[in-house]
């Protein structure tokens, strides 16, 4: 019986998808328990790149079964396209299976999704503008329309009739945009439904039995620890829980179920959209990070804010997600730099705090105390032994384990499925 849940452990784009996709050879079912197709994963695989949205990053191996879990927001337009896409990628991909309970993406959360982000103006999110948050308030407010839903003609012509008033209520009456059609919308989610139908499934029951019988299961988090609704740097957050305990709510199993979670890190920060990031670079270093790294956004292609490693947050993180292991990625985009630097505490007027702030003013306001170590100059993207690499690096990942408590198990020097060194295995 192994279950490992893996997660962001800062703000998303750490690198989960390329670990998953490691991690998935040796298990049996790869589970994806939240968010939706605001994620993007990139997996590189035998040298060829796939971008996945939805889909878990198990997919890409022809003998493993992936879940879409209750947890997640569903575009079923999204899911369609990757499906084909996948196909004209020429990959034999294993087999899929959807919650009846995962919430469907309609195109009014979409739109609303832009019109909200709109009206913030200076106070804006800078969301994916994929329709998540409004998908998630619907959830909340109990009217939103679920898979098991969307395959059930009469039950989805009504909840959509229902919800079509009100939200072109809204779409019109505050908004002033235009109505939008029920027809067009029916029909097209109609055509959704037949195509999706056979993949539909009670996932919780499958996951559990796979679990009793000895399968290895593993849980794809998407996003990251600091953008947890609940945990994250809020209001600046997805409306999911990324961290280890939204796997347990998102898939329908127990916590005790759980062996192990595996936190992913990059070897320095990064942030997309808005919000607070004390260890941010808005110099020469920082860009260098962004064009070595290719810190362009999988989803909308933003260029993602980038800054050093913030031993603060990855040690809340171990906290709030009960880390066993970290994962340490592009490890290899630091080579070069003479002086590294780690972010250790925070300094506020004459205090310094090494516990991640309770409010956010706060965070905004914390300005880093950094720690410095030597660098290395010696390309690591060939090696496959933590004892082949430089010295340098060595200390760095020693520091990274002293300073959040938890070891890092997987380094990761490349963006390749076989850039990655073990430590002790995970399955
Ligand atoms: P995710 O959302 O957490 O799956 O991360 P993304 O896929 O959005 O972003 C991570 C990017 O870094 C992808 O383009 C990966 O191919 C790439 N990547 C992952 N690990 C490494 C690594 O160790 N080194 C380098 N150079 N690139 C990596
Ligand atoms: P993966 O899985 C990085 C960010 C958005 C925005 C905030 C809210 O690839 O790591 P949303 O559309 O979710 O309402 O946007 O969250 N965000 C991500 N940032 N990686 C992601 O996913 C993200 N998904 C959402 O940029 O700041
Ligand atoms: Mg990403």
């Amino acid at each position: 019986m192994a279950a490992v849940v893996l997660i962001g452990a800062q703000w998303g784009d750490e690198g989960k998808g390329k670990i998953t996709d490691f991690l998935a050879e040796k298990a049996e079912l790869v589970v994806r328990y939240q968010g939706g197709n605001n994620a993007g994963h990139t997996v590189v695989a035998h040298g060829q790149e796939f971008k996945l949205h939805l889909i878990p990053s198990g997919i890409l191996y022809e003998n493993k079964t992936c879940v879409i879990g209750n947890g997640v927001v569903l575009d079923p337009k999204v899911l369609l396209e990757e499906l084909s896409y996948l196909k004209e990628c020429g990959v034999k991909t294993g087999q899929l299976l959807i919650s009846s309970n995962a919430q469907v993406i309609m195109p009014y959360h979409r739109l609303l999704d832009g019109l909200e982000e709109d009206a913030r103006g200076e106070h804006k999110i800078g969301t994916t503008k994929r329709g998540i948050g409004p998908a998630y308030m619907d959830k909340s407010a109990r009217i939103g329309i679920r898979v098991g839903d969307l395959i059930d003609e009469e039950e989805f012509a009504a909840k959509l009739k229902r919800n079509l008033a009100d939200k072109n209520n809204l779409l019109t009456k505050l908004y002033g945009a235009e109505p939008l059609e029920y027809e067009e919308i029916f029909n097209e989610y109609r055509e959704y439904a037949l195509k999706l139908k056979a993949f539909v499934a009670d996932s919780s029951l499958v996951i559990d039995q796979s679990i009793q019988s000895g399968e290895k299961v593993l849980f794809e988090g998407a996003q990251g620890t600091l953008l947890d609704l609940d945990h994250g740097t809020y209001p600046y957050v997805t409306s999911s829980h990324p961290i280890a305990g939204g796997a347990c709510i998102g898939a329908g199993i127990g916590p005790t179920r759980i062996q192990r979670v595996v936190g992913v890190a990059k070897a320095y920060t990064t942030r997309v959209g808005e919000g607070p990031f004390p260890t941010e670079l808005r110099d020469q270093t920082g860009m260098m990070l962004q064009e070595r790294g290719h810190e362009f956004g999988t989803t909308t292609g933003r260029a993602r804010r980038c800054g050093w490693f913030d031993a603060v947050i990855v040690r809340y993180a171990a906290r709030v997600n009960g880390l066993t292991d970290l994962a340490l990625t592009k490890l290899d985009v630091l080579t070069g730099i003479e002086k590294i630097r780690i972010g250790v505490g925070y300094r506020l007027g004459n205090e310094v705090i090494y516990e991640f702030p309770q409010s956010q003013k706060i965070f905004r306001d914390s300005v880093p105390v950094y720690e410095e170590v030597p660098g290395w100059s010696e390309d690591i993207t060939g090696v496959r032994r933590f004892e082949d690499l430089p010295e340098a690096a060595k200390l760095y990942i020693e520091r990274v384990e002293q300073l959040t408590g938890v070891p890092v198990t997987l380094v990761a020097v490349g963006p390749g499925r076989e850039q990655t060194i073990v430590r002790e295995s995970i399955f």
